[in-house]
């Protein structure tokens, strides 16, 4: 398909010419949010084309469908193992057109199918300072262990655990008094701010991977800043 057939969904605000992008999701989708307002924003180069959810019931499709966002359902208890339901999360978001996929809540691990399908295409977007305290509940470790310091991560996807490449990150202080929610709360803060900012550099493609570091290049006409 030609290049411009494939920026489809063209509009009176050049929204044609924005990079699609897939949402994945599994809840209720905050940082979804985050990168549907930042894509209604003129100028902002990418566009959510569509959102997904392994899950029916996340409250995260709603506010999709509000946006006018495509969404839709792919329930990985509706196939026999891992590998079928993410080759069909991959069918769907190539109907789609997509050229980046966001990972935001998305409560499945990918495997081969998607990384071969996006390579160095997909996002993940993490609440904690990685490569502290990857995996699941990481606010609760952050308190637990009595860090000073944590925060969120924007990072690309690869096999591993929250492995990837870090993309941006941004700190937030761990009070006394925190709990797993209050920090929850303002790390959450940071991460609305810092997703859109990382998608935006990426389909700018100003994201340059040099071994396990991301480089980010200087907007065009900016050399050296
Ligand atoms: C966020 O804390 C994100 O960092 C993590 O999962 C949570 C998703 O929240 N990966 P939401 O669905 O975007 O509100």
């Amino acid at each position: 398909m030609s290049e411009p057939a494939k920026r489809r969904g063209a509009g009176p605000d050049s929204s044609n010419l924005r990079v699609p992008v897939g949402v994945l999701i599994s809840g209720r989708g905050t940082n979804l949010a985050a990168l549907l307002s930042a894509c209604a924003e003129p100028g902002f180069p990418a566009r959510v084309e569509m959102v997904l959810s392994n899950n029916p019931a996340a409250a995260g499709l709603e506010r999709a469908r509000e946006a006018g966002a495509a969404t839709a359902v792919v329930d990985h208890r509706d196939y026999p193992d891992r590998e079928e339901h993410e080759r069909a999360v991959v069918k769907v978001l190539r109907e789609h057109d997509v050229e980046w996929v966001c990972l935001a809540g998305y409560q499945r691990l990918l495997g081969g199918s998607m990384l071969r399908e996006f390579p160095g295409h997909i996002l993940n977007i993490h609440p904690a300072l990685l490569p502290a305290f990857p995996g699941a509940h990481a606010q609760r470790q952050a308190v637990e262990y009595g860090v000073r310091l944590s925060g969120c991560t924007v990072h690309f996807v690869d096999e591993g655990v929250d492995t990837g490449p870090i993309i941006l990150q941004a700190g937030v202080a761990v009070e006394p008094h925190d709990t797993e929610d209050t920090l929850a709360e303002r790390i959450l803060v940071e991460e609305h701010r810092l997703y859109p900012e990382a998608l935006r550099l990426a389909v700018s493609g100003r994201l340059v991977l040099e071994g396990r570091k991301v480089r980010v290049a200087p907007r065009p006409g900016r050399m050296g800043r």
